[in-house]
């Protein structure tokens, strides 16, 4: 095997940082036009790299704020998501040397020993975090000195519906709460959030309340697939120091190939034609080394199941059997018309908002409407259903 062999600047499944972060800036300056004005909620379907974008901005230096990212998914209970708020802001504060004095008193008023990113020592710990960051963001609003704080909280979705499932009133608090936050005069002026998470959140938000009205007021921020033109740039970015290089056509005949033009899709067909490549010690690409490569991402389940799972997981049993079966069906069809989809309707007894089921597909990435159809938005997802549901009829 050739030791000087490069492989493409990737990652595949975790955040993309460092060298592996290709600048989305039309995202970045939306959140960050948007943050004057208030909250943002980022809207993507997954892996479209939301987290990435997330983390990238938080380590942004800025005169305007002091920013700080944060997965919350590991948080179980409404009290665990106020305290973790309140250790989230202590932590901002703890680094605005404007404040330090201020800080110091209120260190000292409220028997905090010490503050970490883990969490915060107390002499006497609270017994309500939920009455202590109203306190603070009280404080923090009437504070001159202290600077704009921005807590970007990934993964918010999860943890909704992991609460809801046992504590329908924690889950609908936190909701409540953040709204509150983000309205009263008196605490809204300087702490803005940036939520966003990888499951549908108005689909989890309607579980709980049965309405969305309390997002109503945040600015949506699209995390977009990549245009064509930025996908043939991406591929220049990922591949400029790298031993395979593709020039125009086959950039295009691998984009045809991936269809729907995020980071990683194209990463997983980049990262295949390079190793396949390798192995022959061939740098130099065809068509038919692209085919190659595709046909065996296809056939790797690893890279998809999380999607079936994921359904499986937030849907009852009888809303993911229709789901499935439509998803089936254009898989085996390549499409699903309004009628085709109708029919299941009838057969699943979910005439009554079957379009809400296809609407959560889209928002999260699964479909897309072409002509009064739908499609699968990924070949590779197509192809992982198919092959997870071989047999199928109509
Ligand atoms: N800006 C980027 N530069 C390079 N690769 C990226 C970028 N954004 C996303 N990716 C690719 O997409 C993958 C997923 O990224 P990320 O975890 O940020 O997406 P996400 O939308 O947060 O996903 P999920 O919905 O699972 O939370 C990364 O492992 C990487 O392959
Ligand atoms: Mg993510």
């Amino acid at each position: 095997m050739n030791k000087n062999w490069k492989a493409p600047n990737i990652i595949i499944g975790p955040v993309a940082d460092k060298d592996s972060y290709y600048n989305r800036s039309d995202i970045e300056e939306d959140i960050f036009n948007k943050l004057k004005n208030g909250s943002v909620l980022l809207v993507a379907p997954r892996r479209v790299g939301k987290t990435s974008v997330m983390q990238y901005i938080a380590k942004q230096p800025t005169e305007n704020y002091k920013l700080i990212f944060e997965d919350i998914e590991g948080i179980k209970s409404a009290d665990e998501f106020f305290e973790r708020i309140y250790t989230l802001l202590l932590n901002c504060l703890d680094k605005m040397d404007k404040a330090k004095k201020w800080f110091i008193n209120f260190m000292k008023k409220h028997s905090i020993i010490k503050i970490s990113r883990d969490g915060i020592a107390f002499k006497t710990k609270p017994d309500d975090f939920l009455k202590e960051v109203e306190i603070l963001l009280k404080e923090i609003n009437e504070k001159q000195a202290i600077e704009n704080i921005v807590l970007l909280l990934d993964e918010l979705p999860e943890v909704l519906f992991k609460i809801n499932k046992t504590d329908n009133a924690g889950a609908v608090s936190i909701l409540e709460n953040l709204r509150h936050w983000r309205q009263q005069p008196e605490m809204n002026k300087k702490v803005k959030f940036v939520l966003a998470g990888s499951v549908g959140i108005h689909y989890v938000v309607e579980k709980i309340k049965t309405r969305t009205s309390d997002l109503n007021d945040l600015q949506h921020v699209e995390c977009k697939p990549l245009s064509n033109n930025e996908a043939h740039k991406y591929i220049d970015w990922a591949t400029q120091n790298a031993t395979v290089i593709y020039n125009s056509e086959q950039k295009q005949y691998l984009l045809d190939k991936v269809q729907y033009f995020v980071p990683y899709s194209i990463n997983i067909l980049l990262n295949e034609i390079s190793i396949q490549a390798q192995k022959v010690n061939n740098p130099k690409i065809t068509t038919q080394s692209i085919d190659s490569a595709f046909n065996t991402v296809v056939k790797n389940n690893d890279h998809f199941k999380d999607w079936k799972e994921r359904l499986q997981n937030y849907m009852p049993k009888a809303d993911f059997d229709f789901v499935n079966e439509i998803l089936i069906h254009t898989a085996h069809k390549e499409r699903i018309t309004v009628q085709e989809i109708y029919d299941k309707a009838v057969k699943h007894s979910k005439t009554a908002d079957y379009m809400d089921f296809i609407t959560d597909l889209e928002k999260d990435g699964y479909i897309t409407e072409v002509d009064t159809q739908y499609r699968f938005m990924s070949p590779f997802l197509s192809a992982f259903w198919k092959r997870n549901n071989p047999i199928y009829n109509a």
